[in-house]
């Protein structure tokens, strides 16, 4: 990843498919003078994805994208257009193809509910209780071609509770991930 040392902030692109709690943290790190990052432009893959009000509120450009098909280019053609050089993947249900990945290659990161290498892919929360698993978290890492395999970039964990839920652990571990995307980012670029 580029290292930036006393120059502009990183044009970021967030996409997202939910309710964007972790597109609103960021946006809020974003605003701070000495974050190395700026939200420049929301993709969304569902047009009432609840997140898009918070790049609304914020004025921020979003564009509504299936990803289906070749529809993926138009998004590609705005993100060259807005010098966009980082994206951050927050709750983004699709699947990119590996010719978008490559386009952007080491430039795309995601965050995932788990301790990654463990429990890839969906439900994650009630996977970790069912197999008795101590400990959850959530991990930060390089997207490549492989779904959630890239490199790990940031990693916390938390203690399972004999009690918990997947509600309950999915809402502490939400709260982590509000600790260290913003933290995972300031790691892998610096103003
Ligand atoms: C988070 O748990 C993230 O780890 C997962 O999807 C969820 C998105 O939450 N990939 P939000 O839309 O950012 O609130």
């Amino acid at each position: 990843m580029v290292k930036l040392i006393g120059a502009k902030k990183v044009k970021t692109a967030v996409f997202i498919s939910g309710k964007g709690s972790n597109l609103n943290n960021l946006i809020k790190f974003s605003k701070k003078k000495k974050y190395p990052i700026t939200i420049d432009f929301v993709v969304s893959n569902k047009k009432n994805a609840k997140g898009l009000n918070f790049a609304k509120k914020n004025k921020i450009d979003f564009k509504i994208c299936s990803f289906e098909k070749n529809s993926e280019n138009k998004i590609l053609k705005i993100l060259y257009k807005k010098k966009i050089k980082l994206i951050c993947l927050a709750g983004f249900m699709k699947i990119l193809t590996k010719k978008f990945i490559n386009k952007f290659n080491g430039k795309i990161i995601n965050i995932h509910p788990s301790l990654l290498p463990k429990y890839k892919g969906l439900n994650t929360h009630k996977r970790a209780i069912d197999n008795n698993e101590k400990y959850s978290g959530c991990t930060v890492h390089y997207v490549n071609a492989k779904l959630d395999s890239g490199k790990i970039i940031l990693q916390k964990k938390l203690k399972i509770k004999k009690n918990d839920t997947p509600t309950s652990l999915e809402n502490r571990i939400h709260k982590l991930e509000h600790l260290i995307y913003p933290a995972a980012i300031k790691r892998i670029i610096s103003l």
